[in-house]
Parts: C-alpha cells; structure tokens; sequence
C-alpha cells in the first residue's frame, strides 16, 4: 500500500492550516461516488462507517465497508477510517469496543475512534488508553473524543440557542490537557457548539439546525491539548464558522447527514440515482462548504511530515 500512512496526512493538514474531511457510509453503494468525486475533485478524504451506520442503517459490518472499500479506493486521495466505537452506546448500552477495534485493524482499517465520551474522564482516559494501546501496536493512530457532541441519543435535543449560549458538553480545556497527555490519543473530537445530525427513524429526514461554532473556546482548547482536532457533526455548521475552526486546530472534519439524506431521498428512483445524488452533494461539501478542490496535496509522500 504505498503513501502516506493516515496521522502523518492529518498532521501535515493541521501545518497547512487545511483539513482531511471523513464521510460516513450508512450505505455501501455510497463508496463508489466518494471515491469518485474525491478524484474528480482532486481532494484528500477519508472514507468511513460508524458502529452505528451497520446496527442501525444498511452497511451491514465494519469487514463488508471495508471490501466495498477495497473495490473502489484510490490511494491518491483516500484512506480508511473507523468513526464512532462507543464504549457506551446512544441507547446507554456497553459496547465490546476493544473486539470490534480489534477486527477493525485486521480488517485493514488505517485509523480507528473509540468515543469513551459517555463516560467520567477517567474512565474515558483509561478506555482510550486500551484502545490506543491495541491499536498503537499495528501502527493505527487512535481518534478518542472529549465533551458532549450530542445529536445522536433518542429524543428532542434542548434548543440549540439556549445549549450553545450555556456552553454546556463543551470541552473544557483544562481536560483536554490531561486528556490528551494520559490517553494516548493521536487525535481529538471536540464539542464546541458542532452536533451530529439526527440519526432516529422520525428525524433522520429532517434538515439539521444550523450549528456556530465558540473559535475562541476552540482555540483555548487547540493550545490545552497540543493534537489534532477533529469536528464531528459537519453538516449544517455555518461556513465562516467551519473556516475559522481550521484555522484553529480543526484538522478533520466528519460529513455524515449532507450525503446521507441526499441517498435517502433519491432512491426511489434506484441506486445508481442515488449514487449520484451523493456525487452531487459531495460536490458542493468539498467546494462550496470546506473549499479543499485540489487539497490532493496533503497525500503527497514526498514531502516530509
Ligand atoms: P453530520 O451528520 O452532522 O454530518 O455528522 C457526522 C459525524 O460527525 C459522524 O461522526
């Protein structure tokens, strides 16, 4: 497999002030047109499934994302990452986080995430350090996250105004310090104001609220924790907001719900449809939204990272 192994990319993207981003693949079919337009944009990307896209949508297993991977990949712009393994799942269930870890880097997974965010700090430092210590020995860099980014769990979310303005599930600096230097994790996902899209089967479909970032909480965190940064909840946050957080230690984003409801709404008309339709919106994501047409760059091998 030549190029850049995956946390010398996200390294390199964070001292260019540019961002790696990763998409969700609740369904296989939607590999094909990321890859494509990943290509034919010339951008660097991720692709990548959560534990709850094969409990809850339509991509079956972490093993058959990573074969429909396999058909499709191109080194020259993408990779393969495993998002969300929760240590404590949306439901409030424990998860064998460190067996599906596990068959994950067998699997050929070429960074993983366990999300211990659920849980009091030690407990999450502690998860993560077991989790980075498996990975750590195949040479996988581990994305661990810090803070509430809320979405997910069942029920209506507090309106956003009111959960942004208390700051509440933000990460708090101070934690990210001592997160960052305990856990042994390459990466961080933060909370500072981004939520993921609504992934129930009553609100799947509904347009997320506009989401805004606190750069300056971001930027009290980026100096705190000294890694990485990674966005969770992509889709919907205001464009200057998203601009201004890469330039503030973002150096990963992840975009699940813009490409998602497109696939969903499309395929009545059939797959190669909805194909497209992800085509389409992984179009406007990497120019319109994130503007990294041509971050290609960001693989290239030869310079040092
Ligand atoms: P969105 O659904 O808001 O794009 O969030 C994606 C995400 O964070 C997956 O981990």
């Amino acid at each position: 497999m030549g190029g850049s192994p995956t946390a010398e990319i996200v390294r390199r993207a964070l001292r260019r002030g540019t961002v790696v981003p990763g998409f969700n693949i609740p369904y296989l079919p939607m590999v094909e047109p990321v890859v494509r337009a990943l290509r034919d944009a010339r951008s660097a990307g991720l692709v990548m499934v959560a534990r709850l896209e094969w409990e809850k949508f339509e991509s079956r297993s972490l093993e058959a994302v990573a074969a429909e991977y396999r058909r499709h990949a191109d080194r020259r712009v993408t990779r393969l990452h495993l998002d969300h393994v929760p240590v404590i799942d949306e439901d409030g269930r424990a998860v064998d986080y460190l067996e599906i870890l596990g068959r994950a880097v067998r699997a050929g997974y070429e960074s993983v995430m366990v999300d211990g965010s659920r849980l009091p700090l030690e407990e999450n430092i502690a998860c993560t350090r077991r989790a980075a210590d498996l990975a750590h020995a195949a040479g996988v860099p581990v994305e661990a996250e810090l803070g509430a980014v809320m979405g997910h769990e069942a029920g209506p979310l507090p309106p956003y105004e009111a959960l942004f303005a208390s700051g509440r599930g933000f990460t708090d600096p101070g934690e990210a310090r001592r997160f960052a230097a305990e856990s042994g994790a390459d990466w961080l996902s933060v909370a500072i104001g981004n939520i993921h899209g609504a992934i129930s089967a009553a609100t799947k479909g509904l347009k997320k609220v506009e989401a805004r970032l606190d750069i300056a909480h971001l930027e009290r965190i980026r100096r705190a924790a000294g890694v990485p940064l990674v966005l969770h909840g992509g889709t919907g946050i205001r464009k200057d907001c998203i601009l201004d957080a890469i330039r503030h230690g973002i150096a990963k984003i992840n975009v699940a719900t813009a490409i998602r409801q497109p696939y969903e709404r499309a395929l009545p008309r059939g797959v190669a449809a909805a194909q497209d339709a992800v085509y389409e919106a992984m179009r406007v994501v990497l120019r319109g939204d994130l503007e990294i047409e041509g971050s290609v760059d960001v693989l290239d091998p030869e310079e040092p990272a």
